[in-house]
């Protein structure tokens, strides 16, 4: 049988418990996969490029068939450099559906012997995703649960020690009745 390699293309800033959940699916289901982290001049991002491929490759260290890489230009140049037949994408809602099947037609219109394949992440990851895991942490709120613990760390070295981080949300007292 053929082996296909898959790439899993996207920001990963910071990289979430919903990219890991997609990278272990991945994982069992492609020959390889190649974590691919867009280098993008114009994004302001959180983490570095460098910062944010070291948090992956520790994250997928224990994967043999998993590496990462980092990429410019157009995402389908670099699959064919690869050698990748296959483009690994999550969907967590409907609404992440238009854009993703947008980017997809693109990448078919662009390359057609690539496919794109989708796959959904655990549902009790599939309100996750990296923007607003930024603006909890940047805004002081608990970010365990959404994100690894070396991720959960990197955060909190990214503000200064008077920054509020990861504080507990105090629950309402229930009115006994
Ligand atoms: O994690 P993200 O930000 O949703 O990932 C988006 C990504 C990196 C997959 C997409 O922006 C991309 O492939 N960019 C590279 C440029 C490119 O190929 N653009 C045309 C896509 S239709």
């Amino acid at each position: 049988m053929k082996r296909v390699i898959a790439i899993y293309p996207g920001s990963f800033d910071p990289p979430t418990n919903g990219h890991v959940d997609l990278i272990d699916r991945g994982s069992k289901i492609f020959n390889e996969l190649i974590v691919a982290v867009l280098r993008n001049p114009e994004k302001e991002p959180m983490f570095s490029v460098t910062e944010r491929r070291n948090m992956l490759e520790e994250l997928t260290a224990h994967y043999k068939n998993v590496r990462v890489d980092t990429f410019d230009g157009l995402m389908v140049h670099y699959a064919v450099q690869v050698k990748s037949t296959c483009v690994l994408r999550g969907i967590r809602a409907i609404s992440d559906y238009e854009y993703e099947l947008q980017m997809a037609l693109m990448n078919r219109k662009l390359c057609p012997e690539l496919e794109t394949v989708f796959m959904m992440p655990a549902d009790k990851y599939s309100y996750i995703s990296s923007r607003l895991v930024r603006e909890v942490a940047k805004a002081g709120g608990p970010v365990n649960g959404l994100v690894p613990e070396l991720v959960d760390q990197r955060l909190h070295g990214k503000f200064d020690p008077a920054h509020r981080f990861n504080q507990p949300i105090p629950s309402k007292p229930r009115r006994s009745k």
